[in-house]
């Protein structure tokens, strides 16, 4: 949550702070502001809203400078207001912090700080590291940072300017990703590699109990004690045309759009003739030999992929396996141990409770694996071996395309494990391999069918509101499903209820029965994954029991399917013929453009839905 960017160079520091800011939008948007130095005069500007807010002011009256920081907030403490939005600022204004993460302990040090005379003027958590930092300043802002930090309980990366030190910039960072961007006669701080793309690929990631102090000339890294670090600049290997839109009009279309070619990097990757390969993983294979049980740990959409990921562990690789959300196995008292594989997803690799989740269990000794999007992330540093999904940078909230690429990870990871336990013939493996091969194909195949003259989809979606507006808003989503495709009845119904803001439940279709069952009459619109599977006829008897009661159907079949057609259902949307094990990953892409579509129908902001911001730092 909340994105930061600090700048130091000859550029004009509003322009790269605004640029800057913009890339890591996704990370909040609820009020955005940037404090400049200009010789020994701060200028400060913030503003509640979209980042578009700041930038009409700015531009209509543009700060000279060339060293600043900048900030787009996700609120915690204290409404989005311009007042609470960063940066802050001690009593005599000379001090500007900006702040991702949560100040657990700022109640306790705010009511010693304002009984020793300090003023506040926010309701935020992060105001008193601005005053902490004044109350301790003696002429050098490096130590006065360092000894505040040594106060702070909870979770921070921050950027600190100080008028009168006009030519560094302090950043630090404890559990909040923060990063250093390299450039020539000048240097950036940012809480993620967009940020800093148009300007350098040469970044350092900082570690915990991290700080770096940055000037034109160079930057230097410590511990927050002082000591030096000598520490790597690795080059970031992809593009910023990555992170723009390319002609899409939002990015969460434009990575829907890319999981054909994800998944078909992914295979490149990792199958060479028909072995699979994990080159960065640092977990031997006799160690995966002696796995008794897995547990995968994940929140939201990376959890729906492990809920997935049950499915084919027990079927192929024949290792009890469970899943749990992140916020959940921290808090109990899950039974892990040396023989449990724990597998912690996730696309940002920051996620809180996850990071949690995975120290948890490697306090109790288990061997904790991570499926992470972002490289050099904290779960992906803290695991004790990482198998990157590379999907490129994800810029929209709703998560698509690291859904796929997960999954894609994880037939890889089951297929792996199966060899290596002896669980499969050699013969089904290789018929499973070809199977996969191609599915990415398949995948570009479905997606050509939803092209922007004609979409089925966008008809479906016109169609809901028209229905939503007749029924006076008591429509709703209903998404069943059965086996292997459950877990995408989950996932279809939080990307509507994310992007759209109408109530979307995905249930196991056999649980109709036993309460949501009262839900139908003819207001829900019931989508019915009713894929050719080993469970297709228990799947027309539920679409037989909503039609009974007089609810909207979309089915999701597979082509060629006549049957289906018998069943009275009101809309249709099939997919190629797969091997029902790979089902999930084509059956998701509809799923995905419906809710996509009905945002977009009702007028939404897609890649920014109220209250969500993309990578969840705090609890
Ligand atoms: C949904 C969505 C979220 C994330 C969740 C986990 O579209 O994006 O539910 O999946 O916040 O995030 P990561 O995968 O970064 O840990």
């Amino acid at each position: 949550m909340c994105g930061i960017v600090g700048y130091i160079g000859e550029r004009k520091a509003q322009d790269v702070l605004l640029k800057g800011l913009s890339r890591l939008e996704y990370r909040g948007y609820d009020s955005a502001g940037v404090a400049i130095l200009h010789g020994h005069k701060m200028d400060l500007v913030k503003k509640r809203g979209k980042l578009k807010v700041l930038a009409e002011e700015l531009n209509s009256g543009p700060i000279p400078g060339a060293i600043g920081i900048g900030h787009t907030r996700w609120a915690t403490h204290g409404a989005p207001s311009d007042v609470n939005a960063h940066p802050h600022l001690d009593c005599k204004r000379r001090i500007a912090v900006v702040h991702n993460g949560i100040i657990e302990n700022y109640l306790e040090l705010k009511n010693t700080l304002i009984k020793e005379g300090h003023k506040f003027i926010s309701e935020t958590d992060t105001e008193v590291i601005p005053h902490l930092i004044e109350k301790f300043y003696k002429g050098n802002i490096e130590e006065a940072v360092r000894k505040a930090l040594k106060l702070l309980k909870g979770t921070y990366a921050i950027a600190v300017l100080h008028k009168d030190e006009p030519d560094k910039i302090i950043g630090a960072r404890c559990d909040s990703p923060l990063i250093v961007g390299v450039g020539k006669g000048e240097n950036f701080l940012a809480s993620d590699v967009p940020a800093i793309l148009d300007y350098t690929k040469d970044v350092i990631y900082l570690e915990n109990h991290e700080l770096a102090v940055l000037t034109k000339a160079g930057v230097v890294v410590k511990e927050h004690s002082g000591r030096r670090v000598a520490k790597k600049v690795a080059r970031v290997k992809w593009d910023i045309s990555q992170a723009e839109k390319s002609g899409y009009r939002h990015f969460m279309l434009k990575e829907i759009f890319e999981q054909g070619d994800i998944l078909e990097a992914i295979q490149t990757e990792r199958l060479r003739d028909g072995r699979i390969r994990f080159q960065e993983l640092a977990i031997r294979d006799n160690i995966f030999k002696r796995v008794k049980r897995i547990a995968i740990v994940a929140c939201g959409t990376a959890y729906h992929a492990g809920l997935t990921a049950k499915y084919m562990l027990e079927e192929l690789a024949k290792i009890p396996c469970w899943v749990d959300t992140s916020s959940e196995f921290r808090y109990r008292d899950p039974i892990v141990d040396k023989e449990t594989l724990v597998i912690i997803v996730s696309q940002s690799g920051e996620t809180a409770d996850s990071l949690a989740a995975l120290r948890e269990a490697k306090k109790r000794g288990a061997t904790v694996l991570s499926i992470c999007n972002v490289v050099g992330s904290s779960i992906a540093r803290e695991s004790d071996g990482v198998i990157y999904i590379h999907a490129g940078p994800e810029i929209a909230v709703a998560s698509t395309k690291a859904y796929t690429a997960q999954l894609a990870i994880f037939y890889l990871l089951t297929l792996h494990l199966a060899k290596l336990k002896n669980t499969i013939k050699t013969a089904r493996y290789n018929m499973l391999i070809r199977e996969f091969r191609r599915v990415p194909n398949l995948v570009k195949e479905l997606l050509s069918e939803y092209k922007p003259d004609y979409n089925p989809l966008a008809a479906y979606a016109q169609e809901f509101k028209r229905y939503y507006n007749e029924k006076h808003n008591k429509s709703f989503f209903l998404y069943l499903a059965r086996n292997i495709n459950y877990p995408n009845a989950l996932e279809g119904a939080l990307k509507l209820k994310e992007i759209s803001y109408i109530s979307a439940e995905g249930y196991p279709a056999g649980e109709m029965k036993h309460g949501p069952i009262a839900l139908i009459d003819e207001n829900p619109w019931v989508v019915c994954i009713a894929i050719a599977s080993k469970t297709y006829d228990k799947m027309i008897s539920n679409i037989q029991e909503i039609k009974a009661r007089n609810g909207i159907i979309i089915a999701v079949a597979t082509e060629g399917d006549k049957e289906i057609l018998h069943h009275n259902i009101n809309y249709l949307i099939e997919i190629p013929k797969v091997e029902e094990l790979f089902s999930p990953l084509l059956v998701v892409i509809p799923l995905q453009l419906l809710a996509y579509y009905v945002a977009r129908e009702f007028g939404y902001d897609i890649d920014q839905p109220r209250n969500l911001a993309k990578s969840v730092t705090v609890e």
